[in-house]
């Protein structure tokens, strides 16, 4: 069966830089993957009255989580962490307590910005909080991404051969886990 891997963006500003990778990425992707973007922009801003009942909008994240042998997570950078849209999420995704949507789910961090460290201080401290609603993260080959208009072409193609190489190693490297991990826990459940 072909891997599903749920992608997962901190913008939704139209013109979105993140947003313009996710989709090279997801088209980096071959035959054995199915990417899906999950859409966030719609979940309320997380509040502790809201939980019960459950917003149909997160129902349908966490089930959407859940559906995927997987995820990749892409980040801008907001003074140095993440955006208040992807952590209004994963807080979501995160609950009830010892329930989280993400327990054991394998992943990857990817992000873009023009600045000069290029997401590693957000994609730092988004590592942390992924990890302990825990997704298991592959780090390697780590993907600090320099924007620059020229990188991703109107078709979502990337046409620098260097780069397109890059993005294709993190791209695989992400599949690889996911295809790993669902596999050793498909032979558990046989
Ligand atoms: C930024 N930006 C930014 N860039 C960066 O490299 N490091 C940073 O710490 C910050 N901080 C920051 C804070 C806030 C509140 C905003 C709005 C922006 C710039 C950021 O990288 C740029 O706006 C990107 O275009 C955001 O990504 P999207 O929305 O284009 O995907």
């Amino acid at each position: 069966a072909r891997l599903s891997i749920g992608v997962i963006v901190g913008s939704a500003r139209k013109g979105s830089i993140n947003q313009k990778l996710a989709e090279a990425l997801m088209k980096l992707g071959g035959p054995e993957v199915d990417f899906k973007q999950l859409k966030i922009e719609d979940l309320p801003l997380f509040n502790q009255d809201l939980e019960e009942p459950v917003p149909a909008p997160v129902e349908r994240f966490r089930k959407e989580i859940r559906a995927s042998d997987g995820l990749l997570f892409i980040t801008p950078e907001y003074n140095r962490s993440t955006t208040p849209l992807l952590l209004n999420a994963i807080s979501w995704g995160s609950r009830p307590y010892a329930q989280s949507s993400f327990a054991g789910k394998p992943g990857a961090i990817a992000g873009t910005s023009g600045g000069i460290i290029r997401t590693a201080a957000a994609q730092a401290h988004l590592r942390d909080i992924l990890g302990v609603v825990g997704v298991h993260l592959t780090i390697q080959p780590e993907a600090y991404v320099h924007w620059t208009d020229e990188l991703v072409a109107e078709d979502g193609s990337i046409p620098s051969e260097q780069q397109r190489e890059l993005l294709k190693r993190k791209v695989d490297s992400v599949v690889a886990w996911v295809g790993q991990v669902s596999g050793s826990a498909a032979k558990k459940a046989a």
